[in-house]
């Protein structure tokens, strides 16, 4: 049997819609369009393009995109002095920062510079504290979509083994509390974790998040298990660049019960949360109902 390939592309546009239908009812019944602020500094090209690709999408859901380019020598001082503004700015419900910052700059002091409130990356160390005490939080986007995805195809995770592989704090580490809420056994690997095969095959859900194109086998995967592919890594194959994810696709599917491709996985829902967060953000700041669905 092969693996349900969970469709990620799909899912985040429905999530887009959720997010714009509630986006047009905040303009109709009070007035209110949620914006995002966008800060970019300096001209690496990735970046450039995440920042393009958020602003077009925040527009297409109706809301209000800001970005901010500022030069790749931007001194520290004016950097916080923008987020500040942008702090105090009643038209401005969510502010990112995008990363990596150039070497001059603290990333954890301009990271947390930014109101709790509209962090919407959920990267400020209060919302960290706040996630991992299981209070109500901002929560990082791209494990928010892991984490949608793995309820739409489960329902309940309650009891379930699960392994994320990386301990980052923009993935693994949020990965694992966000499993932890909804019940999971969790167990967070690494590059130093001692055999890591052994570690994967107890897993019923493998959440990858290393940034090694294809470091996971199809023979670590439980029959049945759902594999999540965190990892866009770019490889040269047959003369061509391709995507490729931190599993091996092919044989992995061949034993998961279900898993996400690369391209068309995990990667789309990361933006689909980003404006989801930013619509949290928004009707939490106006004292409104939170949107069902689109958060942890
Ligand atoms: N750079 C790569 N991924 C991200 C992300 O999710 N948020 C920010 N701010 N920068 C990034």
């Amino acid at each position: 049997m092969g693996a349900t390939i969970i469709d990620g592309k799909a899912f985040a546009g429905k999530v887009r819609e959720k997010v714009a239908g509630h986006v047009s009812r905040l303009k109709e019944e009070h007035g209110i369009t949620p914006g995002l602020a966008v800060v970019l500094v300096g001209e690496d090209p990735a970046s450039q393009v995440y920042v393009r690709s958020k602003g077009k999408m925040t527009v297409e859901v109706g809301m209000t995109s800001i970005e901010h380019k500022l030069d790749v020598d931007t001194a520290e001082a004016d950097l916080l002095a923008l987020i500040d503004q942008l702090n105090k700015d009643p038209e401005i419900h969510g502010i990112l920062v995008q990363l990596p910052l150039p070497k001059h700059l603290n990333e954890d002091l301009v990271i947390n510079a930014i109101d709790p409130a509209k962090d919407v990356d959920g990267f400020h160390i209060s919302n960290v504290g706040l996630l991992g005490t299981g209070q109500k939080s901002m929560v990082p986007c791209t494990p928010l979509g892991c984490l949608m995805m793995l309820r739409d195809h489960h329902g309940s995770l309650s009891g379930m083994d699960a392994v994320v592989i990386g301990r980052s704090n923009i993935v693994g580490k949020p990965m694992a509390q966000l499993l932890l809420g909804d019940s999971c056994t969790v167990t967070i690997a690494h590059s130093r974790t001692k055999d890591l095969a052994d570690v994967v095959r107890r897993a019923d859900i493998v959440v990858a998040a290393v940034g090694r194109p294809e470091m996971v086998p199809g023979d670590w995967i439980k029959e049945g298990a759902t594999v999540i592919d965190v990892g866009i890594n770019r490889i040269e194959r047959d003369g061509k660049t391709k995507l490729v994810g931190d599993v091996a696709f092919e044989s992995c599917a061949a034993r998961a019960g279900a898993i996400t491709p690369v391209p068309g996985g995990v990667g789309p829902m990361t933006i689909a949360c980003l404006l989801a967060n930013t619509v949290t953000a928004c009707c939490r700041a106006n004292g409104l109902a939170e949107p069902e669905g689109l958060t942890a």
